[in-house]
């Protein structure tokens, strides 16, 4: 078998009765089997036909054997050619099988030398084509193991695509992850070789992964087309990707070749990478719902802290909204965003060591009571660094301190030895301490804070940080009224700024 034909074999011999004997040799074979005596005729049925074995004569009037055995390495690259010859010399068998004939039968021959021939060079063959396909399952392995919880989906498409068009020698292939209850498209990915391949992809994927839900199973449609002139089989596969038993995606595949050549190989693996795909999505749902699960659990713990102390009541949610500005002020792309809102959460979670009297204290701090204070990042530290989730979290809870300047706690780090994460959290979180009301004081104004920001730009804070910052308010895109319950005079900030550049 080939695929899901027979094995195609053609005999080529201007000698009709070697024909006739041939046929009665194979008749008990499973094997699709067309003779040609004329060599011109054979030449056109190897061009547009699928063939898996050829069995010529060598000599044939003008024809000759090496022309039958060049015209089917030209059209089939797997193909095995078998050439027989009364008149054998061993430099003509030599020289036959360096141009890539599999073997060479000296006439006559016993019928069970010639069964025997046919069957090792099928067998060669498969062994060729299973080489073939295992070379795709190792590609895909490699695919599956990237499929581990912290991939990403989108470039893990990306990559299924690739092995895919690669695997399959596709001329498109799109993969799609779906929604499994509304069905409407979360990923995709797609490749093609050619725009006008994409096009025909892309109009056929929908009713075939429409096709998908009603019949469960991979969904082949075949088609003989012409291309370029020639006959071709332009194949179109739809292969489910399911999550216990619900569709999640499809993998969507075009092959357009001269013959059908699609194995049972290349379909299994396609199978084995739906798989993959499958456990892919599914690891990576169950991995977002539990990192949702542990936010969930230290945002709890951080409103638990907060709620310690009623003046910071809304402190974490409100640095959190301002430090998103100033993030998306400087470009961050989606997954700095996401730490950023993990590591605003937790950046104060140290202050469960300090004790109650030291966190709600009217006055000012001993210098005892302040270095206890002054443990929370370290403290904080401890607290998530054995959470591997939240490692993204921990430049917030360490350097949300630092100086600008190196005179900041805990590392006395200096400028860009501060990772940008602390540097940035350090301009939301003094913004938002200024205007809230403390144990031992009430809110200060906007143009307080909006003061000590600029008079601390270049020695507290990152100067770039505190211009974002100064940006982002000016645009409104800090929502001031919501957050503080009064809109505020923004023309204040211009007044500060000249009157800063005055005294300096
Ligand atoms: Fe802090």
């Amino acid at each position: 078998m080939a695929g899901n034909r027979p094995t195609q074999i053609v005999v080529v011999d201007d000698e009709k009765y070697i024909c006739h004997i041939i046929d009665e040799a194979l008749s008990a074979e499973p094997y699709n089997v067309e003779f040609f005596c004329d060599p011109q005729r054979a030449l056109d049925y190897i061009k547009n036909n699928p063939v898996d074995l050829v069995l010529t004569d060598l000599v044939m009037g003008d024809c000759t054997g090496i022309q039958i055995l060049d015209t089917t390495q030209a059209n089939h690259k797997d193909a095995i050619v078998i050439l027989m010859t009364a008149h054998p010399t061993v430099q003509t068998a030599i020289s036959v099988l360096k141009k890539g004939a599999y073997d060479f039968l000296v006439k006559p021959f016993k019928l069970d030398i010639l069964k025997a021939a046919i069957e090792r060079g099928l067998g060669h063959q498969q062994v060729l084509r299973d080489v073939v396909s295992l070379k795709g399952q190792v590609e895909f392995l490699k695919v599956a193991n990237a499929g581990a919880a912290e991939v990403d989906i989108p470039s893990f498409l990306t990559l299924v695509v690739d092995s895919c068009k690669k695997e399959l020698s596709a001329c498109a292939v799109c993969v799609t992850e779906l929604d499994p209850d509304t069905g409407e498209v979360i990923e995709e990915a797609y490749d093609a070789e050619k725009d006008e391949c994409l096009k025909i992809l892309v109009s056929e994927a929908r009713e075939l992964i429409a096709r998908l839900k009603n019949e469960g199973g991979v969904v082949i449609r075949k088609e003989e087309i012409e291309r370029g002139g020639v006959p071709a089989t332009k194949t179109l596969i739809s292969q489910p990707i399911l999550v216990r038993g619900k569709l999640h995606g499809a993998i969507n595949v075009l092959v357009m070749r001269r013959f059908d050549e699609l194995t049972r190989g290349q379909l299994d693996v396609l199978s084995i990478l739906a798989n993959s795909a499958a456990s892919a999505i599914a690891n990576h749902r169950l991995y977002k719902n539990l990192k949702r699960s542990y936010l969930e659990a230290i945002r709890g713990l951080a409103n638990a802290i907060e709620a310690r102390d009623e003046y910071t009541a809304g402190h974490t949610d409100r640095v959190s909204r301002l430090a998103e500005v100033i993030a998306a002020e400087l470009g961050w792309d989606r997954e700095r965003l996401t730490n950023l809102m993990m590591g605003c959460t937790l950046h104060d979670i140290g202050k469960i060591g300090v004790p109650d009297r030291i966190l709600n204290k009217p006055g000012s701090l001993t210098p005892e009571e302040r270095e206890k204070m002054m443990r929370h990042p370290e403290v904080g530290l401890k607290i998530i660094s054995e959470i591997e989730l939240f490692r993204p979290a921990i430049p917030y809870i360490m350097a949300h301190h630092e100086w600008y300047n190196g005179d900041g706690y805990p590392g006395g780090l200096k400028q860009e030895d501060i990772p940008v994460e602390g540097r940035l959290l350090s301009v939301a979180d003094t913004f938002d301490a200024i205007m809230s009301d403390r144990p031992y004081r009430k809110g200060r104004s906007f143009r307080t804070a909006m003061s000590e920001l600029i008079k601390y730009r270049g020695t507290q804070f990152d100067p770039q940080i505190v211009d974002a910052f100064i940006k982002a308010v000016k645009q409104k895109k800090v929502n001031l009224k919501e957050m503080y319950g009064h809109d505020e005079d923004l023309a204040v900030i211009d007044r500060l700024l000249e009157s800063e550049m005055v005294s300096a």
